[in-house]
């Protein structure tokens, strides 16, 4: 990551929402017609080509990734939904760690219903969001931008300088960004968001791993993720799907549900599609415990 300069890692997969668009609605796996709006040139110019522009081939070259990137997206909007319907849980504000070009602050303006969502990011990435918008015709949405670096600064100090309010139903958006973290700042998300968030709150996260399959595939897949250090987004955290649970729990999280690529395909492809293999997501809530001491 290069702080200093817009998320390159952000564009892509606003780019891979942005695809979606081109397809028939019943085999839409995520509507975000947002999503065109955040890309640069060049990616503007792919999207117009279609299936002819260099930047789909590339995609071509991992098309089970956008899959992926498609259907955390919607696993994580569907329940981001549910919360905000549950009356139950009485979710007050929306915190979307690592935002990007995340546009579901305006996507979902109705079923926030005037709840803050607080975006948090590098301020780069940040500022030229800040400037696409300026230019889009939004809904009303009480939008608060947060600026931070994970492995620097201390979120729960500047969510509060935002307006965040400790202690009341939150639900986290994680998305996207637990990998390009090291483990300690991980771990310390985990158990801080815990500590800010009450009783009715809810963490909506995915996470990479390794896979273990010594064949082409994956030794393929492997490669592939080691390609985004050049981009100066090197994948640096794994946790495999069997120890989410234990590990989530350690620092303060019950899983509540958790999806792989098979899972996620069976929720949300409707054309045969395949599923990038080597992330999954999760839905948790507070543990009633304290989170444990970092080990
Ligand atoms: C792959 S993008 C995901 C963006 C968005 N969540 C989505 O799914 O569309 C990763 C995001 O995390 C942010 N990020 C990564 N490391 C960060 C750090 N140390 N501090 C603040 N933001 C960080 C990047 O700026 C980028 O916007």
């Amino acid at each position: 990551m290069v702080p200093s300069r817009p998320s390159q890692t952000a564009e892509a997969v606003c780019f891979m929402r942005a695809t979606e668009q081109a397809r028939p609605q019943a085999a839409r796996i995520l509507d975000d017609p947002y999503a065109a709006a955040f890309l640069g040139p060049l990616s503007r110019a792919a999207l117009g080509l279609g299936r002819r522009s260099p930047l789909a081939v590339g995609a071509g070259v991992v098309p089970q990734l956008t899959t992926y990137i498609l259907c955390r997206h919607r696993l994580i909007d569907d329940a981001l939904v549910a919360a905000l319907a549950r009356a139950e849980d009485r979710v007050e504000q929306v915190v979307v760690l690592g935002a990007g070009y995340d546009a579901r602050a305006w996507r979902f303006a109705d079923a926030l219903a005037g709840r803050p969502v607080f975006e948090v990011d590098f301020p780069a990435t940040q500022a030229r969001k800040e400037r696409i918008l300026r230019g889009l015709d939004l809904p009303e949405v009480d939008v608060r931008r947060v600026p931070i670096d994970f492995q620097v600064d201390a979120l729960g100090a500047v969510l509060a300088k935002a307006g965040f309010v400790p202690g009341r139903p939150t639900f986290f958006v994680w998305e996207g960004v637990s990998m390009y973290l090291r483990r300690e700042a991980v771990v310390g998300t985990l158990e801080t968001l815990h500590a800010l968030g009450g009783p009715g709150s809810t963490l909506a996260m995915d996470f990479w791993f390794v896979l273990d399959d010594p064949g082409m595939t994956a030794t393929f897949h492997r490669a592939t993720a080691s390609l985004l250090s050049l981009l100066g987004e090197p994948i640096t955290f794994a946790l495999h799907p069997e120890e989410a649970p234990h590990f989530c729990a350690r620092h303060g999280w019950q899983v509540r549900d958790l999806a792989d690529a098979a899972e996620l395909a069976r929720r949300y492809v409707r054309d045969g599609r395949r599923v990038y293999p080597a992330n999954a997501v999760l839905i948790a809530t507070p543990s009633s415990t304290a989170a444990s001491p970092t080990t």
